[in-house]
């Protein structure tokens, strides 16, 4: 079925709420994507088929600290794709689609934590090896690679990511996380 990528609509909260909850199997994703939607500059794209709402992805500016003048910088989440639907390329459109609508909007850097397996795909690379660091990377607990590795970004501006400093902090709306 072709799918069809867009900015979402204020018409598509009821059907992005439900996708969020049957992706993530718990609320905290949709009351966060409702928050960012309500209280920052946060935007977000919707994979439609028929119509109907089969993945979405959010964007939400972040801080870099120490702060330096010019960094233009994104967090990508949360993104999820209707499980029925799951592994069909929904997401890869989605996160290709996102890339692009960031440097249309002149961002810089993009940072995510997510899948380690899924994210290089697209160009993101791990966040650790330029010691850079986010409040759910910086657990000293957290030895294993895998949690390591899962904190990624990518440039979309040659060398941006060294005005992110050594430390990316997510809109306030994340503290529920
Ligand atoms: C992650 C997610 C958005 C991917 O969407 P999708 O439409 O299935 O992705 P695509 O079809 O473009 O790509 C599929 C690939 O994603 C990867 N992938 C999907 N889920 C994964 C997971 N939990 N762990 C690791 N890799 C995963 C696989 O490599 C898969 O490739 P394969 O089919 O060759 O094995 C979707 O699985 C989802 O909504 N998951 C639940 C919510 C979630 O975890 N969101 C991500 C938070 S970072």
């Amino acid at each position: 079925m072709e799918t069809t990528i867009r900015p979402e609509s204020a018409a598509d909260a009821v059907e992005i709420r439900a996708l969020l909850l049957a992706a993530f199997g718990g609320t905290e994703e949709a009351t966060l994507v409702e928050q960012l939607r309500r209280r920052s500059a946060a935007w977000s794209l919707v994979a439609t088929q028929a119509e109907v709402v089969v993945g979405a992805i959010t964007f939400s500016p972040v801080r870099g600290r120490p702060h330096r003048d010019g960094l233009r910088a994104v967090g990508l989440a949360p993104m999820a794709v209707r499980p029925d639907v799951q592994r069909r390329g929904i997401g890869s459109a989605l996160v290709r689609a996102g890339i692009e609508e960031c440097r249309r909007r002149g961002a810089g850097l993009i940072v995510v934590l997510g899948h380690p397996g899924y994210y290089p795909r697209f160009g993101f690379a791990s966040a650790a090896a330029i010691g850079l660091r986010c409040r759910w990377s910086a657990d000293p607990n957290a030895r294993d690679t895998d949690q390591a590795d899962s904190f990624m970004y990518l440039e979309v501006i040659a060398g941006h990511a060294r005005l992110a400093g050594d430390f990316v902090e997510y809109a306030p709306e994340f503290d529920l996380f």
